[in-house]
């Protein structure tokens, strides 16, 4: 469901405070970022139903009468790179820009918003903030997991916050709206804004989420080392595993970056191991005819092979059987079954991509989402979060970004074609009709 009327953004009434931003020209009220930009051919237009999401970027008018704000600012959720550009474009767009002076870091993830938590909020400056970018991770530390919305507001009410930015993936987003929820419940007047972090670039109607590029620029580097090991022994096979929980974006784009990857599983993408038509079957045949092969797989791929025992994490996300060794040993066995040599390396840089500064393309990235975060939360808006569509930056209500989850397509999305195209895996890795996996 895309609105047809860019109105859905929650705000808390008009805008009638001059910006003091001193921008040379302005995003107008109103301002819309069409949904769809592909249409079939002889497909009819009605302009009725086209969707829209609202325009994000400075107001001339604003809600806020800026030197009265209080600002807040948490990370939640795992580590991923350009957090601290993040934090650091807020506090000087703030700063600079709307002349807010009062600025405070909640430290380790919603934790840093329930009082009896004990974690200090920490006061942010231009000045303590001013290196913040050259470190990986977060200045103010993150913690997975919700906390009561209730003592969450009663902590923002006692301090005196206006507006609390949240930095997150979609399990921060489902805690930002429970925040807003309750504040609406009190009417109150604190501006909730999220700003789209994962590495896995996985959140709905959001084109890219800060931290992505990183993490598969860092990723491409264990895959080249895989690449460079496969080349170097008779029947070499290098197999990465890198994150990707329920999308295989990061597997896909380092395939693709590195070009030397000649299967990519992710979870998006069913597969058999044994059958015939299975992976390692395909595997046998690259390795039969080239004598070497890359294997990429994402974390969450082929978890059907362990079935659910219910474990979560403190995201409420389901904890993962670790897929990559379970490959090795099924590649090594397989092999040894049929009587070929194999020279297996099996290379897994697991947090090291995240855990990175932001690369160029990031830092830019973030300081435009955190920079469209405050433009939004001055102007009064509340329970969205800043978003990118067909390279716009746009405002999405946070019950949408949430609503479901961004995949690779594999039937439709041209990512996925490439990656076909590039790898020379087979498109179907299954079972035959009327074959069974042993
Ligand atoms: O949220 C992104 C992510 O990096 C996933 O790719 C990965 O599954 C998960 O976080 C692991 O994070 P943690 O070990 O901190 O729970």
């Amino acid at each position: 469901m895309i609105f047809k009327e860019p109105a859905e953004i929650e705000c808390f009434g008009e805008c009638t405070v001059p910006s003091p931003a001193g921008y040379e020209f302005y995003t107008m009220e109103g301002s819309r970022v069409a949904y769809d930009a592909i249409f079939d051919p002889g497909e009819e237009i009605n302009p009725a139903e086209i969707r829209f999401f609202e325009q994000a970027g400075p107001r001339e008018k604003i809600f806020f009468e800026p030197s009265k704000v209080k600002a807040g600012i948490v990370t939640c959720g795992g580590l991923c790179p350009g957090i601290n550009d993040v934090i650091r474009g807020i506090v000087m767009e703030l700063h600079y820009r709307y002349g807010v002076k009062d600025i405070l870091g909640f430290r380790y993830g919603y934790q840093g918003l329930v009082k009896s938590c004990g974690h200090e909020p920490v006061k942010l400056t231009p000045h303590s903030v001013r290196d913040s970018m050259y470190y990986g991770g977060s200045i103010l530390s993150s913690s997975r997991g919700n906390q009561d919305p209730v003592k969450m507001v009663d902590y923002l009410v006692e301090l005196g916050i206006d507006m609390l930015f949240t930095i997150g993936g979609d399990g921060t987003l489902r805690g930002a709206s429970a925040i807003a929820e309750e504040i609406k419940k009190r009417n109150l007047k604190i501006s909730v804004i999220g700003v789209p972090k994962t590495i896995d670039n996985d959140i709905h109607l959001i084109e890219k989420t800060f931290g992505f590029s990183t993490a598969f620029a860092e990723a491409v580097k264990a895959v080249n080392s895989a690449y460079v090991e496969s080349v170097g022994a008779p029947n070499g096979i290098g197999l990465v595993k890198l994150m990707g929980r329920h999308s295989g974006f990061i597997a896909a784009n380092a395939a693709l970056a590195s070009r030397h990857v000649n299967f990519v599983l992710v979870p998006e993408n069913d597969f058999d191991l044994y059958s015939e038509g299975g992976f390692l079957e395909a595997l046998k045949q690259r390795i039969l005819s080239r004598h070497h092969a890359v294997v990429l797989v994402a974390e969450g791929a082929g978890q059907k092979f362990f079935g659910d025992d219910g474990q979560r994490d403190a995201s409420g996300n389901k904890k993962l059987v670790d897929i990559g060794p379970f490959l090795k040993d099924a590649i090594i066995e397989f092999f040894k079954s049929q009587n070929i040599e194999i020279n297996l390396k099996y290379i897994d840089p697991s947090y090291q991509i995240r855990s990175v500064p932001a690369n160029a393309d990031d830092a830019v990235f973030a300081n435009f989402l955190a920079q469209n975060a405050v433009h939004a939360a001055m102007a009064g808006k509340t329970n969205m979060v800043v978003g990118l569509w067909h390279n716009v930056f746009t405002h999405v209500p946070i019950s949408m970004a949430v609503a479901e989850r961004k995949i690779i397509k594999t039937d439709k999305d041209p990512l996925w074609r490439s990656v076909l195209a590039t790898t020379g895996q087979p498109a179907h890795m299954l079972c035959q009709k009327g074959c069974t996996e042993p």
